[in-house]
């Protein structure tokens, strides 16, 4: 399986660090932010990996990661032309890299304890369709959020940034799609925000009855504010704390 993560969009939420500096560039413990999503991919044993960012941060990318020789995985790069366009506006240029697969989709910003690896397996069992990870969180009206019917495990439809939340649970960035998810992208219209969204992406699965779900249990943060990524910083850390030999392991 291939894995894409998003590193575009305008970080605005960051303002002044974003001025200059891509958001997904910013620290997070001892590594910059991009470093997270691309060990997570890794250890779910995926290594062939697409960044997609913007065109003025191309180059800051590539001085960083190269094409991934030092974490030990192969990485491409696309440039998303709409800056801010959206997270299903970025994902359509993941279309040539994957080619027939199944694949894993990371927004960049989205820092979190759990190993992917066995949602990955569970995807790798389901035959077609799409898979999203849920995370029970306090500050719903951020994210986009599922309205579930627990007693068969479905998720109805899905609400991007409710004033009146229909469960305790966001849909978080991370996601798994096949093929059809081109097909959908071609078919949506941008937002009152101004961007293809993801959510009417993943509505669309919903209709078809193809978007099944699982649920994370260790913590999980949107870095994309002053106060998340401090957060971010500070569960980082505390996880050093616990297991402070893994940043001595220099083939991360
Ligand atoms: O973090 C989970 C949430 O992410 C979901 O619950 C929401 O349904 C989803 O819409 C998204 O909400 P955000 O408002 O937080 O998205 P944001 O604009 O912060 O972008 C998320 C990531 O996607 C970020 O790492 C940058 C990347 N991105 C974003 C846009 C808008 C791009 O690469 N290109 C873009 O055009």
């Amino acid at each position: 399986m291939k894995g894409v993560i998003l590193a575009g969009g305008t970080g605005s939420r960051l303002l002044p660090l974003t001025n200059f500096l891509n958001k997904h560039l910013l620290p997070v413990g001892p590594y910059p932010m991009i470093y997270w999503p691309i060990i997570k991919l890794k250890d779910a044993g995926i290594n062939e990996i697409l960044i997609i960012t913007n065109k003025n941060h191309l180059s800051s990318f590539i001085e960083l990661l190269g094409l991934g020789e030092e974490l030990d995985v192969n990485i491409q790069y696309k440039i998303q032309s709409n800056e801010g366009g959206g997270i299903a506006d970025a994902l359509k240029l993941a279309k040539s890299f994957i080619n027939d697969e199944k694949f894993v989709v990371l927004l960049g910003d989205n820092i979190f304890e759990d190993s992917l690896a066995p949602f990955v397996q569970s995807f790798h069992k389901q035959k077609m369709g799409a898979r999203v990870i849920l995370k029970e969180v306090k500050d719903l009206t951020r994210y986009g959020v599922p309205f579930i019917d627990k007693a068969n495990r479905k998720i109805k439809s899905i609400i991007e940034k409710p004033s009146n939340p229909p469960s305790p649970y966001c849909v978080t960035g991370i996601y798994m799609y096949d093929q059809k998810v081109f097909e959908y992208i071609d078919t949506i219209h941008p937002s009152n925000r101004n961007e293809l969204e993801i959510t009417d992406v993943n509505n669309l699965y919903i209709t078809d009855d193809q978007l099944q779900y699982d649920i994370l249990l260790g913590w999980w943060i949107d870095a994309g504010t002053h106060e998340s990524l401090y957060q971010a910083n500070q569960c980082v850390y505390k996880n050093t704390m616990r297991e402070d030999s893994k940043w001595n392991d220099t083939s991360l």
